[in-house]
């Protein structure tokens, strides 16, 4: 072996550490320290990333719990582009959102100040489920449930965004909560 200019001296692991790349490497080691504290710390004052309860599911099971919500409380309305129905579970209740190529279904009606448990999981591979405008964020993946407890504090019409990307019809993955006083 060979290089166009080989180290002057060859046992280079023998030399004293330059002052500037033990600056550099110090650097580096606060930051990751920094980084790492960051994560449980904005876990519990940030608001954005839900602490979940995870449970084992398969798409199967999730998909008929999920249908069995749809038909218990469907209110008989459907709303946008693919006619979605409109589901509106009682306060306090369970809300079953159900990700997959390239929806989020179906579209929920909440009651705003009410507490409901969140159920979320995917049909076919990851989606992240991103609350607009309130910048909540969970990773939806398979075979996995998603439980959070979500008191909508404001009325009107939220989207929930697919923020991972998971293939061509991903920029289109939008679903909706409608939040009512
Ligand atoms: Cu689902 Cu991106």
């Amino acid at each position: 072996m060979s290089s166009l200019s080989p180290p002057a001296k060859k046992l280079w692991w023998n030399e004293p550490i330059h002052k500037s790349e033990l600056l550099w490497i110090s650097l580096v080691f606060v930051w990751g320290m920094v980084m790492t504290f960051m994560m449980p710390y904005w876990h519990v004052v940030g608001k954005q990333n839900l602490g979940t309860e995870t449970y084992g599911t398969t798409p199967k099971a999730f998909q008929a719990a999920t249908q069995a919500f749809v038909d218990q409380y469907d209110t008989g309305r459907t709303e946008g582009p693919k006619n979605f129905p409109v589901v509106a579970p009682p306060e306090g209740g369970d809300v079953y959102l159900m990700a997959r190529l390239w929806d989020w279904w179906p579209i929920v009606e909440l009651k705003k100040g009410a507490t409901y448990r969140f159920h979320l999981s995917s049909l076919d591979w990851q989606h992240g489920f991103s609350l607009q405008p309130a910048n909540i964020n969970v990773q939806v993946v398979p075979n996995y449930e998603h439980v959070f407890s979500l008191t909508p504090n404001a009325a009107g019409e939220f989207s929930v965004i697919c923020n991972e990307y998971c293939g061509i019809g991903h920029h289109l993955m939008i679903g909706k909560i409608l939040v009512v006083d």
